[in-house]
């Protein structure tokens, strides 16, 4: 098993990542002193739930703890508030009290719902994350919470940090090719951002990745987790550092709202993100060199690097406007400098991002 500390003074947290974990579960929650006396609340999600709760939930009963499980449909569509609210009937229901935990098993959609729940839930209670995807690699380190209003993505939410986090590599045997690729893109961000030899390592080993070979997988989740921890452990709250982990989210979630959250997964909108990053890095004097071997990294994991043709740059840049990250006509970019380095760059004009938006569409197609 690996370890890695979240270091947050008195919020720090584990991270624990190997395999067999989920039935280390009930123990794991007697060690960080979560008394029997106090329900338990799973939260996963209809495709995680009946393969993996059944065990989460013997590990639980096992040492004593008594368990309700809430299972919200996969997908998007359920970091909603209105499944928010069913989940704290649930917690109500059960008679979840101050010193009780909610458990997120599954990947960031359960992680981001349940975190909230938690958070909220008597204006706070334990809170445990149990990632089942690649992905959540990411969004189970940091403590950022949320779910989705029709009008925005994850605009009600809050900073709340586990109380660890167990990841079993295990469960991962079982996700779909596209969401292996999608979480790997995530973790060669985390290279790509402040760790060339790792970013270089990704593209070296991306076959064993793509394989889900254990040991490799080990490590890539390790490196990543531990880059994302060095990070909010010197910027919890996004004060300034910390939007070094947006990079190529701007031009992502802009892809991800003009096609609809069904077109691209989160880690193929932000690949295409990173190699339009790496295109205006180019544009701002920056070595051309830097958007080869990003695409190279990125083609290796299988994830796009290009934007289909029927994208339109007008709705793109419209969404980008509608971007918090957008002030008084100029745009803030993270730029990359080389592999492994980037800046905050808060004066990117609107006209070379549109350039940048054309020549993605200009490289043929995503794949
Ligand atoms: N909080 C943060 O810092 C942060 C960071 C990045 C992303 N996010 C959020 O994370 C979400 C995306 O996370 P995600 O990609 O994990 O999506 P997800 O939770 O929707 O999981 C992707 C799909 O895989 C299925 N699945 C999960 N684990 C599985 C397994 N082991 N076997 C088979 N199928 C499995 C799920 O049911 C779902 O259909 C977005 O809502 C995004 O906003 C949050
Ligand atoms: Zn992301």
């Amino acid at each position: 098993m690996r370890s890695i500390t979240v270091d947050l003074g008195e919020r720090s947290y584990p991270i624990h990542i190997g395999s067999g974990l989920l039935r280390t579960i009930g123990e794991r929650c007697r060690e960080a002193g979560i008394p029997l006396r106090s329900p338990l609340l799973v939260v996963s999600d209809s495709e995680v739930a009946p393969r993996y709760l059944a065990e989460v939930e013997a590990s639980l009963h096992e040492q004593g703890y008594s368990v309700v499980s809430h299972v919200i449909p996969a997908g998007e569509a359920s970091k909603s508030l209105a499944v928010y609210e069913e989940v704290i009937t649930t917690a109500i229901q059960a008679g979840l009290d101050r010193s009780s935990a909610v458990l997120a098993l599954g990947g960031g959609v359960v992680g981001d719902l349940a975190g909230f729940v938690a958070a909220s839930y008597m204006r706070g209670i334990g809170f445990i994350q149990i990632p089942t995807t690649i992905l959540a690699h990411d969004s189970s380190v940091g403590g950022k919470v949320a779910v989705n209003h029709p009008l925005a993505k994850n605009m009600v939410g809050a900073f709340y940090q586990p109380l660890m986090v167990l990841y079993d590599l295990d469960t991962l045997s079982t996700l779909p090719p596209r969401q292996v690729s999608s979480g790997l893109a995530e973790v060669v961000k985390h290279g790509l951002i402040l760790d060339s030899e790792f970013a270089y390592w990704c593209r070296e080993h991306a076959g064993d990745l793509l394989a889900l070979d254990a040991e490799a997988l080990g490590y890539a989740l390790e490196r990543g987790c531990a880059i994302k921890a060095v990070v909010v452990g010197n910027d919890e709250r996004e004060q300034g550092q910390r939007a070094i982990l947006n990079l190529g989210h701007t031009i992502g979630h802009a892809i991800e709202a003009v096609g609809g959250y069904g077109v691209f997964l989160h880690g193929e909108a932000i690949a295409i993100g990173m190699a339009g990053s790496a295109l205006l890095a180019a544009k701002l004097g920056r070595d051309q060199g830097i958007y080869e071997d990003t695409v190279s990294m990125l083609s290796a994991l299988s994830l796009p690097v290009s934007l289909p043709a029927e994208f339109s740059e007008d709705e793109l840049m419209e969404a980008m406007m509608h971007d918090k990250k957008f002030k008084e006509g100029k745009m803030t970019f993270i730029v990359p400098d080389s592999i492994g380095a980037v800046s905050i760059v808060n004066n990117v004009q609107q006209s070379d991002v549109r350039e940048v938006i054309a020549q993605l569409k200009k490289e043929g197609s995503p794949w």
